[in-house]
């Protein structure tokens, strides 16, 4: 591949490491609102974040590239409730979107199949991971705050847990 490929694939290992910041500061909230389900569902969040990241780097040492780690932004700290925090989310995973349509781009550009057979994977992921926050910003508009129910769905949250998709 070439450098102009290589770095953005290198910038994007680091925006996947600044996802896990960004979801990590969601938990930080969430917990301080004693809303423990909701903070345990952006940890699981962050992990997979995380995971994404690392699965950049090892395609970029698979390809005798270098990945570089660069400093990462400060995360917003503060949200007014769950549903002003899920639809940043949601608004996050909108912009990640983009991010990989974009390197899709250069790659097919590029001629690059290898790189872009690998992007496919979070072409994919980022479906779900726009299904999965809309879906939650459709339930937090229909209950109320303090209501049963969103307590319910903090319950539920409780129970996310983190696998390691399949390759
Ligand atoms: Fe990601
Ligand atoms: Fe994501």
């Amino acid at each position: 591949m070439n450098d102009k490929l290589a770095q953005a694939l290198n910038d994007q290992m680091n925006f996947e490491f600044y996802s896990a910041h960004v979801y990590l500061a969601m938990a930080a909230y969430c917990s301080d609102e004693s809303l423990d389900g909701f903070a345990n569902f952006f940890i699981i969040q962050a992990e997979e974040e995380r995971f994404h990241a690392m699965k950049i780097y090892k395609f970029l040492n698979d390809r005798n590239r270098r990945a570089t780690l660069t400093a990462l932004g400060e995360p917003k700290n503060e949200y007014d409730s769950m549903l002003d925090a899920f639809e940043h989310g949601y608004a996050h995973e909108q912009q990640n979107t983009k991010r990989f349509y974009d390197l899709a781009d250069l790659a097919l550009n590029e001629r690059e199949h290898a790189t872009m057979y690998f992007l496919k994977w979070f072409i994919d992921e980022q479906v779900e991971e726009e299904a999965l926050f809309d879906g939650i910003i459709q339930k937090l508009k229909r209950i109320e705050k303090d209501s049963n129910a969103f307590y319910m769905l903090d319950a539920e949250f409780a129970s996310r847990t983190f696998v390691a998709p399949a390759e």
